[in-house]
């Protein structure tokens, strides 16, 4: 007897983790392979979650999540983007992959598939597997005359057949700060509408854009109550705080009592003291410091433009929201292997363009780099980089 379902067996760990595997850890290589910055979630945050803990607030909360920091999601819907979103429509079962896993888990069942714009964020294939649904890809298309990456609308409702639950997409995108536009949005929402299936938008780079807007076009504001979407979101990205694994789930009215069971089976909810400190980061001085994140990434975005201006075989579509680089390098054919030499030998750590696209060969040809960071460092990195390129 098999002790596991053969598809957890076949689980095999990401193309990233490949990769830190081999420096994870290690003071000498300058890493731009996660998806974070290298700031410390700042002091007032970390502040109002120890005095949660002083307060000995560790006891099991609401699944669902404490009712002040829902209210404050709620309010935060409403500054940013303008959508109205009930409190009873929100969740916060964990972190953001505990909510992508419980939509999925909503809508998916075995023999199901779901359909994925990819480039996309590897956890996502891993996910859609676990709830025995199959991760159909339409990849962006590069348009480089324009600069951007291009969504082919045909393709995508191409892709779906009877068996499809649901439509994932990461808009702003990871890794490549692709973004939505709102018409595209509304004509993805009518087609899910007529064809009975759900949209998973995860927006957890929903407010790091650089266009000056306070927030990336956004389904929750197109989407009534009760339509079938299911909005992902996160204190990850934003807040410095990837390492709390407080996010959250916009599901429509009528499944709340099915969002509360779940939420009770998947983790009984999440950290009692950390959701104080992630309503600290909804305070006006969260506020503050989201826009210096901005400015931060938006500084680290043309350190990398400035790089790529000298390199001959570099190129990119210039990220319109998220923090990574996603850079196509003229030559390279084996992203994984490239990026396990250059930990070795350049100690620099990056992502293979291979791993966010299941395999599809044109990606080979990509990396992927965090520019969320200290610009002196990401300079060094990318030095470090340039030599790794030069020995291809
Ligand atoms: C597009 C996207 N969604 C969700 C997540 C997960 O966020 P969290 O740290 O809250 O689980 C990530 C993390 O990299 C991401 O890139």
């Amino acid at each position: 007897m098999r002790p596991i379902r053969p598809v957890i067996a076949e689980l095999k760990p990401s193309g990233i983790s490949q990769v830190t595997a081999l420096g994870l850890g290690n003071p000498d290589v300058l890493p731009l392979w996660f998806g974070e910055t290298d700031l410390v979630t700042p002091p007032f945050i970390r502040k109002a979650a120890s005095q949660a803990l002083e307060d000995g607030r560790t006891f099991y909360t609401n699944a669902r999540g404490i009712l002040p920091l829902r209210e404050a999601i709620r309010d935060f819907h409403q500054r940013t983007s303008g959508a109205d979103i009930a409190v009873e429509r929100i969740t916060i079962p964990g972190a953001a992959m505990l909510a992508v896993v419980t939509a999925l888990q909503m809508v998916c069942e075995t023999g199901d598939n779901i359909v994925v714009v990819s480039p996309i964020w590897p956890n996502i294939f891993q996910a859609a597997k676990v709830v025995g649904a199959e991760p159909r890809l339409v990849r962006l298309e590069e348009d480089w005359a324009a600069g951007r990456w291009r969504l082919d609308m045909n393709r995508l409702f191409d892709a779906c057949d009877g068996r499809t639950k649901a439509l994932f997409l990461a808009s702003p995108g990871n890794p490549t700060g692709w973004m939505l536009t709102a018409y595209e949005q509304k004509t993805i929402l009518t087609f899910c509408r007529q064809r009975g299936i759900a949209i998973i938008a995860d927006e957890v780079y929903g407010t790091l854009i650089y266009d000056g807007a306070a927030h990336a076009p956004s389904f929750l504001t197109i989407a009534d109550e009760n339509d079938a979407v299911f909005g992902i979101n996160s204190f990850s990205k934003p807040w410095a705080m990837t390492g709390w694994r407080v996010g959250w789930l916009v599901h429509p009215k009528s499944v709340e009592n099915a969002a509360a069971a779940m939420a009770q089976c998947n983790n009984t909810g999440s950290t009692h003291f950390a959701q104080y400190g992630a309503l600290a980061a909804l305070s006006p001085e969260g506020e503050a410091f989201r826009a210096s994140l901005v400015e931060r990434c938006r500084a680290g975005r043309d350190v990398v433009e400035k790089w790529i201006g000298r390199q001959n075989r570099v190129r990119w579509m210039k990220p319109e929201g998220a923090f990574y680089g996603f850079l196509h390098v003229d030559g390279l054919k084996d992203s994984l292997g490239f990026c396990q030499r250059a930990v070795v030998d350049d100690k620099v750590g990056v992502s293979p363009g291979w791993a966010f696209s299941l395999g599809d060969a044109r990606d080979d040809s990509y990396l992927r780099i965090c520019f969320a960071q200290d610009a002196a460092k990401l300079e060094q990195a990318l030095t470090r980089l340039e030599g790794a390129i030069r020995k291809l």
